[in-house]
């Protein structure tokens, strides 16, 4: 049988492009299912799965309950902001007192890069990093090439650009790592100062001009300013980052070919994509929102089904 090569899914980089392809080959699996008018399977009845977020979160913390429910396992939802985090109580404490309740797996969010890194080495549990500070966010990365192989029929040769705030992004580290390992060619774009300087070490293009990373893409994945993990200024306001980096349909009309627009939410509209650019017919965002559950779907089966 083929099973996944981790015992946890910390971030792309340790996943082997098999370990992607058998997550896509079960995604469409469970995709087929969640369309059909009975969306449920019961094949993690008598899973607990414990959803942790020391973090905010709308679309990832409501994908991962609706892909947990629909494969019927019991679910309990933990946010720090209401729980004894804000009493001092330490990570492992807080997931220890946890998994004293039965629970078999923990998704979890958390500012801290590392941080499910850090609980994998300590609990029994399966960990699922749902983002971690700035570092990886493995679901959407897969969720995202995922999409790009349904809407283009395979991700191997496809060039996609990733445009905006890639210093503070976790979406785009593992988007590079997934795109990579499944035979993509992989951009990034931004002003400058958004750059992370190890960037160029991953063996990605580099493009400070929106206007030509939008020529030379098939896909342009654009991501949000982080203003919330800024601290310094690094860009003189949000109206000259629009003026340079913002996507509108009047440019993506402008190009001589046609490109497949995406975004993993939320959107600043008006700010890196306007609404007219994030809700014509080259945008597939909500795609990827629908194919989100799928994916988690996948990964918390494999996780749950692996023999050791
Ligand atoms: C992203 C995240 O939280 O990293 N969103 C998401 O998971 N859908 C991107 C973002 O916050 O901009």
């Amino acid at each position: 049988m083929s099973q996944l090569s981790q015992s946890h899914l910390l971030g792309i980089r340790n996943l082997t492009t098999r370990d992607i392809e058998l997550i896509f080959e079960t995604a469409d699996n469970f995709k087929s299912i969640i369309n059909q008018p009975i969306k449920k399977v019961p094949s993690l009845r008598d899973v607990t799965v414990a959803n942790v977020f020391f973090e905010n979160s709308t679309r990832t913390r409501i994908s991962f309950e609706l892909a947990e429910k629909r494969l019927s396992a019991d679910v309990v939802n933990f946010s720090a902001s209401s729980s004894s985090v804000k009493k001092g109580e330490t990570l492992l404490d807080t997931v220890n007192n946890i998994l004293a309740m039965k629970v078999d797996m923990v998704v979890m969010r958390h500012a801290s890069p590392g941080a499910p890194h850090f609980l994998a080495r300590h609990i029994k549990a399966n960990v699922i990093n749902a983002g971690d500070g700035t570092h990886e966010h493995p679901t959407q990365a897969l969720l995202d090439a995922y999409s790009i192989r349904e809407k283009l029929g395979s991700v191997a040769g496809k060039k996609v650009a990733l445009i905006g705030d890639i210093l503070h992004s976790r979406v785009a580290l593992s988007n590079i790592f997934a795109l990579q390992k499944l035979g993509a060619e992989v951009m990034v774009c931004g002003p400058p100062t958004l750059l992370p300087r190890y960037v160029r070490e991953l063996g990605v293009r580099i493009e400070l001009s929106v206007r030509k990373a939008l020529e030379w893409c098939d896909v342009a994945n654009v991501l949000r300013i982080q203003l919330e993990r800024q601290q310094l200024k690094y860009f003189p306001s949000l109206r000259e980052y629009t003026l340079y980096y913002g996507i509108n349909l009047q440019m993506l009309n402008s190009l001589n070919k046609r490109i497949t627009l995406m975004h993993p939410g939320p959107i600043n509209r008006g700010v890196e994509l306007s609404s007219d650019a994030a809700d014509s017919p080259h945008s597939i965002i909500l795609d990827q929102v629908e194919n989100g559950v799928a994916i988690r779907m996948a990964v918390l089966y494999l996780l749950a089904n692996r023999q050791v």
